[in-house]
This record gives C-alpha cells, structure tokens and sequence, in this order.
C-alpha cells in the first residue's frame, strides 16, 4: 500500500508556518517516466533508489525512496517480487517529478509568513533548561508600547509586499515571558486585529481571569508550558526565581480555557519529567485540552543538557504516552493530538500538509519563520537569540530588509541533511530533517552536524508506518488535516 497526498491549491497558505510565493507552482503528475531511458531496475542508473527500512511490524517493510520522501508499505513476503515489477517501479518513475516538485516546494520555495515576537527579555520563572539566558531574565529589557507598535507596523509592511494576497501573517508573542507585558500585547491584538493572526506562548502564571476573557474573546491562540502531571513533577524544571512551583496555577488556569478550541500545551521532556509522560497526557486530556506538544529538551544551553533525557528511554516513554493518547481517544471519542507527533505522521502521508518546519531541511528558521526580540534584534528563530553570531540586525534599523541575506540567516536557512555527515545517507532525511540547527551549533560548534536525538526521530517514523499499516493513524491526526488535501498517489498491491 503506497498513499501520498498534497494540499489543493487553495487551501495552502496559512497552514504552514511558511507560505508559498505568488508565483507559486503546482505539483501535476505526468505521465510515463520524465526521462524515457530512465531504467525501470531500482538501485540502478536512473531507476528509483527504493532503501527498504525495518519499520519493526510483522508483516510490513517500507520501501522509501529518499531523495524524493516516497515511501510504500510492502508485504514482507512480496518485497523482492515488488521490487522486480516494472509496473510498480514505472509508477514511482511516473510521480517522482511531481514529488520533487512538492518537496522543493516545502524546502526552497516557501516565504516567511510568521514571526516569534519578543517583547520582554524578562521573565518571572528561572525553568532549569531555558536556552534563554538567566540574567537576561531578570534584568533584561523590556520593549515600550510605542515601540511595539513601530515594531508591529515595519512587519506588517514587510508581510504585505512578501504574502500573497488575503493572507494574513501570524505573530506569536513569545519569550521571556509576554505576558508581563500585557498592557502593550493587549492593545496591539486590538489594534492590529484584522490584520495579523495573533498567537500568545505563555507560561501561564500571569493569566488571570479577565486575560483569559480578553484572549480568547478574539481568538487569539495561546499556548501554556507545563511539564508534568504533579507538582511535585512539574515543579522540578519549572518554578520561580525563589523557588516556588508553578504547577497548580498553570493547571487553574487550563480549568478556565477549558472548551476553548484554540489552546495547546507544551511540555518540555526531560530526564525529570520521562516517566510521567502517560500520566501528562492524561491530564491533559481529562482538561479536554485540545492540542500538545512532547518536546524533547533543546541541548543548547548547559542547563537544558544536564537534563538532557537518553533516547532510547525518551522513545520509551514518548511511544507509551502516544499510545495513552489513543486509547483515550478511543474511550472518550475525543482527541488530544500530540503535535510534534503529528507533524512527522503528516510528513510522510501528506507532506505538504505539515505545520511545524522543525523536522525538514533546511528547517523553517530564517525562511518561513523568524525571530525578533525586545531590542528589535533579529533572529533566524528564538532559539538562537541567546547564542552569539546568529543576529541578523535591527529591525528598527531598517535590518527587515536585509536579514535574510545576512551571513546569520543564510547560515540556517541553507542548512540541509545532504550535507551533514550520516544524514545525507539517511533514508528517512526528509522526514527528520535532522533538527534542531541552534542545537547541533552549541552541542557541537557546527552546524553541520545531527542534533540530539537522532534516534528519535528514527522510532517516530518507524512508529508512523507501523500505524499506516494497521490503518490506525487518523487517530493520531487533527480532525481537519485531509481536509484540505488531495490523494496524489495511491497503489494497493495486489
Ligand atoms: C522559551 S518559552 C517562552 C514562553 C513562555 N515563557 C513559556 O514558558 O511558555 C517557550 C517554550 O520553550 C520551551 N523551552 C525553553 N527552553 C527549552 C529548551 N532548552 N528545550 C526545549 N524547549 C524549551 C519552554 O518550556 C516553553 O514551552
Ligand atoms: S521556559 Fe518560559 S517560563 Fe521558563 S524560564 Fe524560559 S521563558 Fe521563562
Ligand atoms: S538525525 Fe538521524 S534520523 Fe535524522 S536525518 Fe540524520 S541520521 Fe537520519
């Protein structure tokens, strides 16, 4: 069984975190082989590279072709017949330009359509792994109301000439913590409201009452940290500079979003946190919170790699509190979708679909995305804002016009599998994209290298063809994620 799907024309802006160019194009598939001599033996000349990969499931092995990320489910007995019939590797010749096509698409032809916006460098908790540096977090610099909406007018003109027409840019208030800055973010979503898709990352503590009123009486997409299903867990990683937890206060406030559509939660994995992660997704879950992510701890900074959880222990836990999401979803006929996961899943069944730009490559950093923070500084993606090196200039300075040719953004925006060492080889490389590029800089003085979790990433895909083939995975999927797409290729073999 081979299944790949593409979004329709229509529907493509805005569900990336990038968006096409105006002078988009788009996938057809041709018939016949593009080039005519093209051999129909995989492996040999110009005939497909199809890799088989063990996806671990009884029955099924995976033929993927890695240049292109096509991939087909293959009975394990008929692999080698698959592999000689000419009619099947006529029909991969068939749609390999259309794949191409799809993929440059999502890796080189996308512009920037959303940006992480800091308005503080201040914050009230001290998270033992935050790639944001401390000091900056207790002393740091706060941005004026005058200054955010300068700030916000320069991004809109510049959203304007990049975008398509009718699409609407996204801005995350992110952090340090925004919600210090509340007064300022409030009138900016009011002002800016019919022009920008609003987003605000939180870590909760701040959100009183008649925040919660205002946010989600406009919309506004939020996302609250919480790393565990106890205080006595969360609290471990995420607490204040005093000391105090934060735990019960997040989840007051995950009480009161409750039948909110447009919330989501993130919580940071770590070696604090690794054996509770069933238990997050039931937490989660019973506060009918619709959306989370499992991040694995970013290595960038000393405190986040003390922390630093192993990867066969991370996909342990991580493939055990999937598997609680589902079961959930099965009792309940409500889901909580994990994100990150979902993003992988939709990598490989539909990959112009995916959301997040973390796992392709280059990454969404410096291309669909970047970073500004309370100075007006900006970044290819806030995780580089506390590095140094990767500042791309000043916003207030004119810098929008010129950062993505500066040697900061240009260095992430072009980084790509095919030149990093054991990724070029890698059969599922555009699946993975070998992330994170802030990571690999500051665990290895280059970005050319893997980051962290290699191995993670090898088990979600393996995961996510196990799925496919006992056709569990739109459990695992939004609701609304086919609905804006269109079966470009499908084969059952016979
Ligand atoms: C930097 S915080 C800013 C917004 C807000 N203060 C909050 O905590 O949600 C955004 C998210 O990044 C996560 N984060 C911080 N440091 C991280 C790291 N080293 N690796 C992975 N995630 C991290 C936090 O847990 C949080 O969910
Ligand atoms: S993760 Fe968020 S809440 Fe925690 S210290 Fe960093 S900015 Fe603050
Ligand atoms: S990080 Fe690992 S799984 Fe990802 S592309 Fe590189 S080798 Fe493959």
């Amino acid at each position: 069984m081979t299944r790949r799907l593409a979004p329709l024309e229509s529907a493509m802006p805005g569900d990336f975190q990038g968006a096409p160019p105006d002078d988009r194009h788009r996938c057809g598939s041709k018939d016949g082989r593009s080039d005519p001599t093209a051999s129909l033996y995989p492996n040999i000349g110009a005939g497909p590279a199809l890799v088989p990969v063990d996806i671990g499931h009884d029955a099924f092995t995976a033929l993927v072709e890695p240049d292109t990320a096509f991939w087909s489910l293959v009975s394990k007995e008929r692999l080698a017949e698959v592999l000689a019939d000419p009619s099947f590797v006529g029909q991969v010749h068939e749609h390999a330009e259309a794949f191409t096509a799809e993929m440059d698409l999502l890796r080189f032809g996308l512009v920037p359509s959303a940006v992480y916006f800091n308005p503080t460098e201040r914050c009230n908790l001290n998270c033992t792994y935050c790639y944001l540096p401390e000091q900056r977090r207790l002393r740091g610099v706060r941005m004026s109301q005058g200054r955010l909406f300068e700030a916000l007018e320069i991004l809109l003109e510049f959203f304007h000439r990049a975008l398509p027409d009718g699409v609407r840019p996204q801005v995350i208030f992110h952090g340090a913590e925004p919600m210090l800055e509340r007064r300022a973010l409030f009138s900016a979503i009011d002002h800016f409201a019919d022009e920008v898709v609003f987003g605000v990352q939180t870590n909760g503590t701040l959100l009183a009452h008649e925040a919660i009123e205002f946010l989600t009486s406009r919309r506004v997409s939020l996302g609250l940290s919480l790393d565990g299903s106890l205080p006595g867990i969360t609290d471990r990683t995420r607490r204040t500079h005093s000391g105090r937890g934060v735990h019960d206060r997040v989840v007051g406030v995950l009480e009161a979003l409750r039948g909110y559509e447009n919330h989501a939660v993130i919580c940071t994995v770590t070696t604090e946190n690794l054996g509770d992660l069933v238990g997050v997704v039931e937490l989660l879950h019973g506060l009918e919170v619709p959306t989370c992510m499992l991040n694995p701890v970013r290595c960038t900074l000393q405190g986040a790699r003390r922390v630093r959880p192993p990867d066969d222990d991370l996909v342990v836990g991580y493939l055990a509190a999937l598997e609680r999401a589902d079961e959930l979803y099965r009792e309940t006929g409500r889901k909580l979708v994990v994100a990150n996961f979902a993003n992988i899943l939709l990598a490989v069944v539909a990959p112009t679909a995916r959301r997040l730009m973390c796992d392709i490559s280059p990454c969404g950093a410096g291309r669909c995305f970047f970073a500004v923070d309370a100075q007006g500084d900006l970044f290819p993606c806030s995780e580089f804002i506390g590095l140094s090196g990767f500042e791309g200039g000043n916003l207030f300075a004119g810098g929008l016009e010129h950062c993505f040719d500066t040697d900061a953004f240009r260095a992430v925006a072009t980084r790509r599998v095919e030149t990093i060492e054991r990724c070029r080889g890698c059969a599922i490389r555009h699946f993975c994209g070998a992330p994170c590029p802030a990571e690999a800089h500051e665990l290895h003085g280059d970005l050319e290298r893997r980051g962290a979790y290699c191995r993670f990433y090898e088990e979600q895909f393996r995961f996510a063809l196990r799925l496919i083939a006992e056709g569990r995975e739109d459990a695992f999927l939004p609701d609304d994620w086919d609905a804006a797409t269109t079966t470009v290729f499908e084969v059952t073999h016979p």
